[in-house]
């Protein structure tokens, strides 16, 4: 196989200017693309803000020969999404990629969890995506391609304590994928989702030392450059990716209990309980009318 290259390409990396969006940023411009590194330039919490996070990767890009500008507006407002898809376009005509990177943590149990913390965490990763890719999305359908890669994560896939808010809002973005792939096929516009395991300041005091070294964000990069790449044809595909570990989370349905063709009871789930859970003849649906299918072949 030949050298998967960027070159003509045009991404958007949010949240480039540290941490694994940085890596991203850096070998895509290695390999070709223009990139536009957008980052806020916040705490990890979000707050604050700041220019010099984006401009040390634009900087680093230009001097390894790189083309590359910096934004600095936050992807959690809707016209910050707007700015960042028409500065892209504004300086580099079209947008291929978007890297929908950007991250903040506001954890807390879930009883204390009041709306300081939900709703900047909804904002940034589930209310962002939404706002930087619908613009870019419009761009990618009139030019008939477009990659896009959302940031799920093993919190919101598998769970973990005091991540209700970030769990919601990472598990979002699968939901968001879902139904983007199924608009986007005809256009050539693939949308994939990653979970990443990688040591950035978001880990750095959840993770012992000795872990923490073990991942470094570079072992994700390859990953995430495949799913933006023309090679990769597949969307809606869930990976999970960490120190060199690439996997594949499904989401799967098993042949269940057929309760019969008039309303049951709750004594006939109980008596059931085991085959609607049981762990077998796992199958994958394409859609929701898959889903009905399911229930109409037991009508046939
Ligand atoms: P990080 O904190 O180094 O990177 C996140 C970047 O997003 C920061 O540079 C920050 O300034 C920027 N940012 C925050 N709010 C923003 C906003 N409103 N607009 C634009 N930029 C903003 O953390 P890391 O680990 O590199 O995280 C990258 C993504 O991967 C995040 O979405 C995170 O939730 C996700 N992730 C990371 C995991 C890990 O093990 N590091 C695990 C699972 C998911």
């Amino acid at each position: 196989m030949g050298k998967i290259n960027f070159s003509g390409r045009v991404a958007i990396v949010t949240g480039a200017g540290g941490g694994l969006g940085r890596t991203y940023a850096l070998e895509l411009a290695k390999r070709g693309a223009k990139v536009l590194v957008n980052d806020f330039g916040g705490s990890r919490d979000g707050s604050g803000g700041g220019s010099s996070m984006a401009d040390a990767v634009v900087e680093q890009i230009k001097a390894a020969g790189g083309e590359a500008v910096a934004n600095y507006d936050g992807v959690h407002l809707r016209e910050g999404g707007e700015n960042i898809v028409r500065q892209a376009v504004s300086a580099f005509g079209k947008v291929d990629i978007v890297i929908n990177n950007a991250g903040i943590l506001r954890d807390k149990s879930f009883t204390k969890m009041d709306e300081s913390l939900w709703d900047p965490v909804l904002a940034v990763h589930l209310k962002g995506a939404y706002n930087v890719t619908q613009p870019a999305f419009v761009n990618m359908r009139e030019n008939g391609y477009g990659r896009i890669v959302v940031t799920a994560s093993g919190t919101g896939l598998f769970g973990n304590f005091g991540q209700t808010n970030y769990g919601a809002a990472k598990l979002g973005l699968v939901g968001l994928m879902n139904s983007l792939r199924i608009e986007g096929e005809k256009y050539n516009i693939k949308v994939n989702a990653l979970a990443p395991v990688a040591g950035t300041r978001m880990t750095e005091d959840i993770m012992p030392p000795e872990v923490f070294q073990k991942l470094n964000p570079e072992f994700v990069t390859p990953v995430v450059l495949y799913l933006c790449s023309e090679t990769c044809t597949d969307s809606g595909r869930i990976l999970c990716a960490g120190a060199g570990l690439v996997q594949t989370a499904f989401i799967l349905v098993n042949d269940g209990a057929f309760l019969g063709g008039e309303p049951s009871t709750p004594e006939a789930v109980a008596e059931h309980w085991a085959k609607i859970t049981e762990q077998s003849n796992l199958k994958k649906l394409n859609n929701v009318m898959d889903q009905s299918m399911e229930i109409m072949k037991h009508y046939s």
